[in-house]
């Protein structure tokens, strides 16, 4: 499988405090990968590179072959931040309409590309309601529709999970399960392991440092461990009693 992002060794300093240090990992094309690890251990900051919002201090991160932040990969990245970023007084439709019309590019395609998006995400019986009168669960799906519009090649996505019931994120990973079979690159971040589940393969963060770059299969095998939870912790220890 091609890479679609490859991080070497990367060293990221914010406020004289090393938030990330010599991670190196890959995320393959057209798969999901999780960015899993404990709240404060850097997925942000690390997403934020990849998207090119964050200054690197040392070492690299290509995205899709070129350096991140590079204007080439402006339309070719769809990032969902941590916070909500829709306009709670625009219906659906109207939201992602104003994050097609970002893409001047695409301005032909753009009617279709906005009902797909919104078809994406399975939110098509409630294109006309604002999303203030969404529930939770809805309204991440708004803002994944949002960053669908364009079509990129490759989805970035912080924790677009948190504080969903478990009905509404065991169907949002299912769209994103789509997305992957459909080609598009997802690198998903969640700090809940039970999450890994869903991914093809992980990335493992904490205190800014990689622990491990595995599938969850690997994950388990390589613990004894049956939950993802328990094989996180398992990996900790056995770094600590190695270090
Ligand atoms: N603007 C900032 N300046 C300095 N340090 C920051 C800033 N934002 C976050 N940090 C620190 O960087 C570390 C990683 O944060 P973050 O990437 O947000 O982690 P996560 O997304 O995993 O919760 C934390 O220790 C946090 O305190
Ligand atoms: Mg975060």
């Amino acid at each position: 499988m091609p890479a679609a992002i490859v991080l070497d060794s990367l060293t990221v300093v914010r406020s004289h405090h090393t938030v990330l240090e010599a991670v190196s990992a890959t995320v393959n094309a057209g798969s999901i990968t999780g960015l899993l690890g404990p709240s404060g251990c850097g997925k942000t900051t690390l997403m934020r590179v990849i998207v090119g919002a964050q200054r690197i201090s040392s070492g690299t991160a290509t995205v899709l072959g070129h350096p991140a932040g590079a204007r080439a990969l402006r339309s070719q990245i769809g990032y969902v931040t941590q916070s909500p970023s829709v306009y709670a007084d625009l219906t659906v439709e109207q939201n992602v309409r104003y994050f097609a019309a970002l893409y001047p590019a695409r301005r032909a395609t753009a009617h279709a590309d906005v009902a797909d998006a919104i078809a994406a995400v399975g939110l098509d019986g409630m294109r006309d309601r604002r999303t203030d009168a969404l529930s939770g669960g809805q309204h991440s799906r708004v803002s994944v529709a949002c960053a669908l519009v364009a079509r990129p090649p490759l989805l970035i996505l912080d924790e677009p999970t948190v504080g969903l019931d478990p009905v509404l994120r065991a169907e949002l990973w299912e769209r994103f399960t789509a997305l992957a079979q459909s080609g598009t690159t997802l690198l998903v971040s969640s700090h809940v392991m039970d999450e890994a589940a869903h991914c093809d393969s992980l990335i493992l963060l904490r205190d800014g440092r990689l622990v491990s770059e595995l599938t969850p299969d690997e994950l388990r095998e390589d613990t004894g461990e049956s939950s993802l939870d328990d094989a996180f912790l398992t990996l900790i220890r056995r770094q600590e009693a190695h270090s």
